[in-house]
C-alpha cells in the first residue's frame, strides 16, 4: 500500500462532503501528492480502487493539471508571473536574476532538486505585481532582494 492510512482517512472524509464519490477526486489527488510528491502509477492504482474508476481516470486528471506530478519533483516549486502586468513591472528581469542565483535556466531544478523554477501566465495578483508563487503561497510587490532572500530560506 503507497497511500498512508493517514491519507486513506482525509480521502474518506473528502468523499463524505460530496454527493457523487467521484467529486472528491481533485482533493484526494491533492492529498496523495501531499503525503508522497507525486502521484505515482501505484498511487493512482490505488485512487482508481478508492474511487471505483480506472488508473488511467485519474492519471487524466493528473496529467491536465499543472499542479500535479506523475514523476519525483524537487522539493520546492516556484513560478515567476511573467504575463504582462509583471513584466511591466520588471517580472522577465527578476526571473533571469534568480535563475542567475540559483544557476538554472528556467524551466528547471537545482541540481540538489532543492527549488524548481519556471514561468507561469498571470496568476491573479496582476495589482501586486510582479509577484511569484513558491508551492502554495503568493509573494508579492518582489524586488530581487527581496525574491532571492525568499528563495534562500526555502529548506531542503
Ligand atoms: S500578470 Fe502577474 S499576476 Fe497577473
Amino acid at each position: 500500500m503507497v497511500i498512508s492510512d493517514e491519507t486513506r482517512s482525509k480521502i474518506e472524509e473528502a468523499i463524505s462532503k460530496y454527493p457523487q464519490k467521484r467529486g472528491a477526486l481533485l482533493p484526494a489527488i491533492h492529498l496523495v501528492q501531499a503525503d508522497c510528491g507525486h502521484v505515482s502509477k501505484e498511487c493512482a492504482a490505488e485512487l482508481a480502487e478508492i474511487f471505483e474508476i480506472l488508473p488511467i481516470q485519474v492519471m487524466e486528471v493528473v496529467s491536465f493539471y499543472n499542479m500535479f506530478f506523475d514523476s519525483p519533483q524537487a522539493k520546492h516549486h516556484v513560478y515567476v508571473c511573467t504575463n504582462l502586468p509583471c513584466s511591466l513591472r520588471g517580472s522577465r528581469s527578476l526571473l533571469s536574476q534568480l535563475e542567475s542565483h540559483l544557476g538554472v535556466t528556467a524551466p528547471g531544478a537545482t541540481e540538489d532538486g532543492r527549488i524548481f523554477l519556471g514561468h507561469e501566465e498571470c496568476l491573479g495578483a496582476c495589482g501586486y505585481a510582479p509577484m511569484m508563487r513558491v508551492d502554495d503561497e503568493y509573494h508579492e510587490d518582489l524586488d530581487v532582494e527581496k525574491a532571492k532572500q525568499i528563495l534562500d530560506s526555502l529548506g531542503k
